[in-house]
């Protein structure tokens, strides 16, 4: 037997013993847009966000990494509760782009039409490389335009026990941060539009003492360069790295720590970081425990003593429960019978999708009630890098069906 992650709290059965989301049924919600299927719950991210404003000062601001959903209903929903978006490509640029918050575009290897989009759409950029700024300042050039430029900073240190580390390494990310002050410098000069830094140092933390100690060294580390370029910034944005519980055995992030050591940073922060906006930007924790993937059992079998429930879904929507998405040994995400929430685990069985690969894997020797053909399989945690990191294409299966509640 292998242990499940834990169901985020507060999800109940209704009489009939099915799981509510938001309110409804898992069944009722399975009849009416189909199976596979993403459900969103709107009031679990409005209650993420509204604990993120009691937590944390409201010199920080909060965006939104879009990366980690971009459903267009979900983003029209968080528009109205966040201070801005984080956009990774042209792509989902396009999909915030009539959404009235500020854009900032990071990420690698943008294009000249990339470039060229942000510029004209009033974004701020996020410079990876000396090089993307030259191109930046030259499509500013053509276009006539002064570009809303910031610089992505990859810092001497990393977030520690992180999911995901993109800081004190040589990286594809930023630029190295001794580097940073002469294109301050540089960028001044050409009468680029100097929005700040941006210094995303990693993703899926935890434990809040990493996080407090790195968001004391970010902001250190944005007086340094401050003071070096002889400019203070308007804006830094912070980076992110919240957490949230997949695995047995994981603890949710001590938000309140967090936010509490943020405010005596920002207050003993240098002189000249005296005018700075900070930003603190979020994806996973602000969706991932607000989504829950539901997929309807086609088959059930044994195999050589072991209990099968073959799903109508799969990697192809959910990869990261599959243990495939970064994760270096594969450990099962909260999953539950949505049509059986109530009852007691009875026999070991291993939830799988329909992709013809060992690969599609759902859930592992886990305790559950005992499912049949026709029950329905949830799956936790499905808020965030559910279909925005999944090959969709792979195999020809159908897409997932979204919805918000
Ligand atoms: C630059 C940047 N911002 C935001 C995020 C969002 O991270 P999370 O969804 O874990 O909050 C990531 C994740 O990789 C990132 O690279």
């Amino acid at each position: 037997m292998k242990p499940l992650g834990p169901i985020p709290p507060g999800f109940t059965a209704d009489e009939g013993g099915h799981l509510l989301i938001g309110g409804r049924s898992a069944e009722y919600l399975a009849s009416q847009n189909g199976t596979p299927l993403f459900v969103y719950d709107t009031a679990r991210i409005a209650d993420q966000v509204a604990r993120f404003r009691a937590a944390f000062p409201s010199e920080a601001k909060l965006h939104y990494a879009v990366k980690a959903n971009s459903y267009a209903p979900l983003l029209d929903v968080i528009s109205k509760l966040v201070d801005g978006f984080d956009v990774a490509s042209a792509g989902e640029l396009e999909r915030v782009a009539g959404l009235r918050l500020p854009i900032s575009f990071a990420g690698p290897g943008k294009r000249d039409e990339e470039l060229e989009a942000a510029i004209r759409a009033g974004v701020t950029l996020n410079l990876e490389s000396q090089g993307e700024a030259d191109r930046a300042l030259a499509t500013a050039a053509r276009l006539g335009q002064t570009p809303s430029l910031a610089i992505r900073v990859n810092p001497p240190f990393g977030l520690k026990g992180a999911g995901m580390k993109m800081g004190g390494l040589g990286s594809q990310f930023g630029i190295d941060h001794d580097r940073v002050p002469a294109l301050v410098r540089r960028l001044l000069d050409a009468g680029a539009g100097w929005q700040g830094l941006h210094i995303y140092a990693g993703s899926q933390a935890l434990n809040a003492d990493a996080l407090i100690e790195l968001q004391c060294e970010t902001v250190a580390l944005a007086g340094v360069i401050a003071e070096e370029a002889g400019a203070s910034p308007p804006h830094v944005n912070l980076g992110g790295g919240f957490g949230i519980p997949y695995f047995a055995r994981d603890e949710p992030l001590d938000l309140d720590a967090v936010g509490a050591a943020l405010f005596k940073t920002l207050k003993n922060r240098s002189e000249n970081l005296a005018p700075t906006i900070f930003a603190i930007e979020l994806g996973r924790w602000l969706v991932g425990e607000a989504g829950v993937y539901l997929t309807r059992i086609v088959d059930r079998k044994i195999s050589r003593g072991r209990t099968f429930l073959v799903t109508d879904g799969g990697l192809h929507h959910q990869l990261a429960a599959s243990g495939n998405f970064g994760q270096l040994l594969r450990r099962n995400y909260p999953v539950a019978i949505a049509t059986r929430f109530a009852a007691e685990p009875q026999e070991e069985a291993t939830v799988v999708g329909c992709l013809c690969t060992p690969l599609d894997l759902l859930a592992d020797e886990a305790m559950l009630p005992h499912a049949d053909v026709g029950d329905l399989v949830a799956i936790f945690c499905a808020g965030a890098y559910g279909l925005t990191a999944s090959p969709t294409g792979f195999l020809g299966q159908p897409p997932a069906a979204e919805v918000l509640v």
